[in-house]
């Protein structure tokens, strides 16, 4: 929802741009805060949901860790003030100069991918004399029920180490000296919304969990990834149910009293905070299509091109009369860009719009600013907060 004051002030800049409400990200914060405090979980922050400064630091106050997922995420955590503690490394294909700049800042632990990778990490870490902390992170073929493009936990996907390849794990860390085994992790997809499916999770988990410690591996770490999703259709139903979510973990998970519960939230943490906002370039009124052309385009915000996402499109230049049924015109919005799929919307109902109405895209905080491209050689796309509007 914008006020008049935010709109007043969206009028006067250059678009598109993308908007952050600063004050909805730290009730979504605090709130998730509060949630996982209550049965002393952890979170660290997915930091490839988005990397903005303004929202990193807003997340490093409140206490979360940093979950990255290469070499620059790492530095940039670090930068900005997360702990080195609090610093997790994950990634399929990690290199030898990521490993060892996240060796030489101690980070507190590794997700090791693959029974190779474990060597790799073993043998950068004996040439600087130290132990790198690893979790294993472990595909627990569980149908994660989202989108195929944004599931990760199934034998066909190229995430984690497969369950029949423990043993050859545990071979390889028996005689790894430099090595500090300290648990296992799992991740098995995001825009999860059927929260059922972590249910499912917890079983593999605990499964695992037993299955390293039968063979001799002390479990402290139970890192359970993130992937709770948000409701695109609901942009002002703001903040997710953080408190159902932690729930299932805190009844379907067996932690004993030695072992930490970690989460890796992204999404669910960012993406309600943010709209991209644009201005309607041309309007073409054509016998079978009607077509709002924006001045953003899949360059500023990808995933309706990558995944067909839905994100609500709004006139909200027009927000006055946007509920009267009989101004409703259907639009197809598109972007600059010369591609098809440059598409936001197809047949999307919107108050008549004009050139030079401001259009917003909401549900934009995650895997939007973050996944821009130069495609067409576009500018960077800008940042607004509510902080600038005052
Ligand atoms: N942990 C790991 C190991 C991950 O791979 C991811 C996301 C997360 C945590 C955070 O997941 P979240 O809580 O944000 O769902 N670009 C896609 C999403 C890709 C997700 C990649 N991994 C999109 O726009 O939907």
């Amino acid at each position: 929802m914008f006020s008049d004051k935010d709109i007043a002030h969206f009028s006067k800049l250059e678009t598109p741009f993308y908007y952050y409400d600063l004050n909805l990200l730290q009730s979504t914060l605090n709130a998730c805060n509060k949630a996982a405090s209550a049965y002393k979980f952890h979170v660290h922050y997915a930091m490839k949901a988005n990397f903005n400064p303004i929202v990193l630091k807003k997340i490093e106050k409140v206490g979360f860790g940093a979950d990255c997922v290469s070499g620059n995420e790492v530095k940039k955590a670090l930068e900005l003030g997360f702990a080195k503690e609090k610093v997790v490394f994950a990634g399929v294909g990690k290199s030898d100069k990521e490993i060892n700049d996240a060796l030489d800042n101690d980070i507190f632990c590794f997700n090791v991918e693959s029974v190779q990778e474990l060597s790799v990490i073993n043998e950068l870490a004996e040439k600087k004399g130290k132990i790198a902390k690893i979790a294993i992170r472990i595909n627990p073929n569980v149908d994660a029920h989202t989108h195929a493009n944004i599931t990760t936990g199934l034998d066909e996907n190229k995430f984690g180490v497969n369950s029949w390849d423990m043993p050859a794990c545990a071979d390889v860390l028996n005689i790894s000296p430099n090595l500090q085994f300290i648990g296992i992790h799992f991740h098995i997809g995001s825009q999860i919304t059927n929260l059922d499916v972590y249910k499912n999770l917890c079983v593999r988990v605990n499964e695992f969990a037993t299955w390293f410690e039968d063979h001799g591996f002390k479990v402290t770490v139970l890192n359970v990834g993130g992937g709770l999703g948000i409701d695109y259709h609901n942009p002002n139903q703001q903040i997710p149910d953080f408190e159902s979510y932690f729930k299932i973990f805190a009844d379907f998970l067996d932690v004993k009293s030695y072992q930490e519960v970690h989460f890796e939230l992204g999404r669910a943490l960012v993406g309600q905070s943010a709209s991209l906002i644009s201005r309607v370039l041309y309007v073409k009124n054509g016998k079978k299509k009607n077509f709002i052309i924006l001045d953003a385009g899949m360059t500023e915000l990808m995933r309706p091109a990558l995944y067909q996402a839905y994100h609500q499109i709004e006139n909200i230049s027009k927000s006055k009369i946007v509920n009267q049924k009989s101004e409703i015109t259907k639009y197809d919005v598109v972007g600059p860009i010369c591609e098809s799929t440059d598409c936001f919307g197809k047949e999307v109902p919107l108050a008549e719009t004009f050139r030079n109405d401001l259009i917003a895209i909401r549900s934009a905080g995650a895997y939007g600013e973050v996944m821009a491209s130069h495609y067409n050689l576009r500018e960077n796309v800008q940042t607004v907060s509510s902080e600038d509007v005052g």
